[in-house]
């Protein structure tokens, strides 16, 4: 559901590794667009894509994500429904969560469909990552941190993780998307102040074991 650069990042990403991608906008030229540009098997509107596969994708904005969710409630009912949203605002201070010290966009999400198994994911890297192929670190596949509750659905983004080449990466249940989504916001509020926030997490050699 998006017809913008996460869709299309994503959804190319996943249509070349071999899933069948819709891609619903409400520009449905837009849509036709895009689903040429990628080779997905089919275009229309947003509730087409609710309605379609496995798993439906929310690449909108955070602030119109829950109200998406709660139009097309009936048909993401019991479908796995992935929230890559950012909740992000410039601030006086650096990049601020719109969200605050409330409840995660994915929580929000949830609420506003309580049927769909919601699953926070891809979040983390910049658009541009996502259709190349993978970077990896010290030889190891850069990995996706999710949060998922229902079992079925954390299984399927796995799936599409490993099918692009990164590496999924549990980070609890849904609860803690909070978490994701403020890490998203140091991040991105170290990367437009010049640094490199990857340089912050060295490992000690034992944290794998
Ligand atoms: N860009 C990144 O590097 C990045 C990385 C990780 C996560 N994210 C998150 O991923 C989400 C999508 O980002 P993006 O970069 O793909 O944004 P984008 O290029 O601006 O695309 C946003 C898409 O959402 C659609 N949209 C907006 N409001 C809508 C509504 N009420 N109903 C239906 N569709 C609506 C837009 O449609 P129109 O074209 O008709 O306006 C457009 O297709 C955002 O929440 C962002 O924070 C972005």
């Amino acid at each position: 559901m998006g017809t913008g650069g996460m869709a299309a990042a994503l959804g190319g990403a996943w249509a070349r590794a071999g899933h069948e991608v819709f891609v619903g906008g409400r520009d449905t030229a837009a849509a036709a667009a895009l689903a040429g540009r990628i080779g997905a098997a089919g275009h229309g509107t947003p509730a087409g894509a609710a309605a379609y596969g496995e798993v439906a994708l929310l690449a909108v904005p955070a602030g119109a994500a829950p109200e998406l969710a709660r139009e097309h409630a009936a048909a993401l009912a019991g479908r796995t429904v992935v929230d890559c949203t950012n909740a992000l605002a410039p601030g006086p201070g650096g990049v601020m969560l719109t969200t605050g010290a409330g409840e995660s966009v994915a929580g929000l999400i949830a609420a506003a469909a309580p049927g769909a198994h919601v699953v926070k994911a891809f979040n983390l890297a910049h658009v541009s990552m996502w259709d190349r192929l993978p970077v990896t670190q010290d030889g190891a596949a850069p990995a996706v941190p999710f949060c998922a509750d229902d079992p079925v659905a954390a299984g399927r983004v796995e799936e599409l993780i490993t099918g692009m080449g990164w590496s999924p990466m549990p980070a609890g249940g849904l609860d803690r998307a909070g978490y994701v989504e403020a890490t998203a916001a140091f991040v991105i509020g170290v990367w437009w102040a010049g640094g490199s926030p990857r340089l912050a997490f060295p490992e000690p050699p034992a944290a794998a074991a």
